[in-house]
């Protein structure tokens, strides 16, 4: 799906060519991880129809997307690592393929014109593996197979490992899912259920995501699951998942996710997704994924509230406006943190977001840690992003002023909604709407961009 209301990522990517390196079939250009992504194509749609198998991890699995071609292609690359492939059609006709490390190689019977649309159909079967990255300090990132159960969290790099794709932030599309299973194994994916339909196969659970959605944001839940409504005041409703014998006490901060998304609402503007909920998986981390809809926390994550907070605020920040290439992920880590900063100040007083900044600061500046605004992989998911990177929007908040730096959070989500965004971008945005616009860029410049901290 192309940028809405801003250039196609097509274009964006030319427009970068110089920072981000050159795009080629088998990479979109991200500095950070050039093979990441295939340069050449748009992917507008994917519809995943899964049979899963989960108490030994089997994958049968029919990929259809629809692309289109921003230029000629006498072949194609998706990403996808492992799995056996059976047949690709496009348009309906056979094509032939190659795979190397994460690229599968697609030759159609005759080349894609330029600007063309066409179907594409993947036939693979197989046992999906995490995709080991040195940006997340856990063996693998992507399908994560646990007793009985499968989970999802994928960022940045996993979703290559169960499914074929134009796996880069910058290609976001929408989704339909099929997923069978046979009982007393229950299939969530990111979106509403449309439908349960039984066949002799076990039950295929149907679940949409209209809005446009980055790969590394997709998640299917596997298992012997509970579920929960929570109806909100305003007539929508949260949906909770979580492992049927998981003590409530586990999911006690999710149940609070209404709540939280209203007051979040009032900082930010309306919550940009049609389903609001979250997955409490079995999974031994203390971490979360912002998964669309639908964030996916670690066993003892989802009884905190600030975790719950946090991946909250990357509906907004993450998912609706989403990383352009992997370094400008402070465009949603730092406002995800400071969107949990935000609700520790509305739930527990300003003195407990006094406690945030104070607590950042001195860890920010102890830790030998690259500027947030360019991290670097390794630190990606670290101080830059979790400390440095929410005091950012700190020190701009103290710098305009509450209502001026609100209106500009709103603004800022409302220009950027559905879309992609670089650093520098946001740099120039509030310095535009700044009464001060020299002083404004030079504030986020300095605290973005130098090697070390302001006041340090
Ligand atoms: N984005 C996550 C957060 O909200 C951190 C994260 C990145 C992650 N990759 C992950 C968590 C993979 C679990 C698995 O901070
Ligand atoms: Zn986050």
């Amino acid at each position: 799906m192309g940028f809405v209301g801003g250039c196609e990522p097509w274009a964006v990517v030319l427009a970068c060519a110089l920072a981000w390196g050159d795009p080629s079939p088998s990479g979109v250009g991200d500095p950070y991880y050039p093979d990441y992504g295939n340069g050449g194509m748009d992917v507008l749609r994917y519809d995943l129809d899964f049979t899963i198998e989960p108490s030994d991890n089997a994958l049968r699995g029919v990929v259809s997307l629809r692309m289109r071609a921003l230029q000629e292609l006498p072949l194609f690359h998706l990403d996808l690592i492992g799995m056996d492939v059976d047949a690709i059609e496009v348009e309906g006709v056979d094509a032939s393929f190659t795979r190397e490390a994460r690229e599968l190689v697609i030759t159609p019977a005759r080349a894609i014109p330029a600007d063309a649309e066409v179907d594409v159909v993947v036939r693979y079967h197989g046992e999906p593996e995490g995709v080991p990255d040195p940006a997340v300090p856990i063996e693998g990132v992507g399908w994560f197979w646990h007793g009985d159960s499968i989970w999802v969290l994928s960022e940045p790099g996993g979703s290559a490992g169960f499914f074929p794709c134009n796996d880069h932030p910058s290609d976001k599309a929408a989704y339909t899912f099929d997923l069978t299973v046979a009982a007393p194994y229950v299939a969530v994916a990111n979106g509403t259920l449309t439908a349960t339909t039984e066949s002799e196969r076990g039950v295929t659970y149907s679940w949409s995501a209209p809005e446009p959605m980055a790969t590394y944001l997709v998640t299917l839940a596997v298992g012997e699951l509970g579920e929960k409504r929570i109806p909100m005041a305003d007539g929508r409703e949260v949906v909770l998942h979580f492992p049927k014998d998981a003590p409530e006490k586990r999911y006690a901060a999710l149940e609070r996710s209404g709540e939280i998304v209203t007051f979040l609402e009032t900082k930010f503007g309306p919550y940009p997704f049609a389903t609001i909920g979250g997955v409490l998986s079995s999974l031994p981390i203390g971490a979360a994924l912002e998964t669309q809809g639908r964030p996916v926390y670690g066993q003892s994550a989802g009884a905190s509230e600030s975790t719950v907070a946090h991946e909250l605020a990357h509906q907004w920040f993450g998912n609706s406006v989403t990383v352009a290439r992997w370094q400008d992920i402070w465009v949603s880590e730092g406002f995800a943190e400071y969107g949990s900063w935000l609700w520790s100040e509305h739930a527990h007083g300003r003195a407990a977001y006094d406690r945030e900044v104070a607590g950042a600061r001195t860890f920010a500046k102890r830790a030998r840690s690259r500027p947030s605004g360019d991290p670097g992989v390794k630190q990606m998911f670290g101080v830059p992003s979790y400390q440095r990177g929410p005091l950012v929007l700190h020190e701009l908040r103290e710098s305009l002023g509450d209502e001026a730096f609100f209106a500009l959070l709103r603004a800022w989500h409302e220009a950027k909604k559905y879309s992609n965004a670089t650093v520098d971008e946001f740099v120039e945005f509030a310095a535009a709407r700044s009464p001060h616009e020299a002083a404004t860029r030079a504030l986020l410049r300095a605290w973005l961009f130098d090697t070390v901290m302001p006041g340090n």
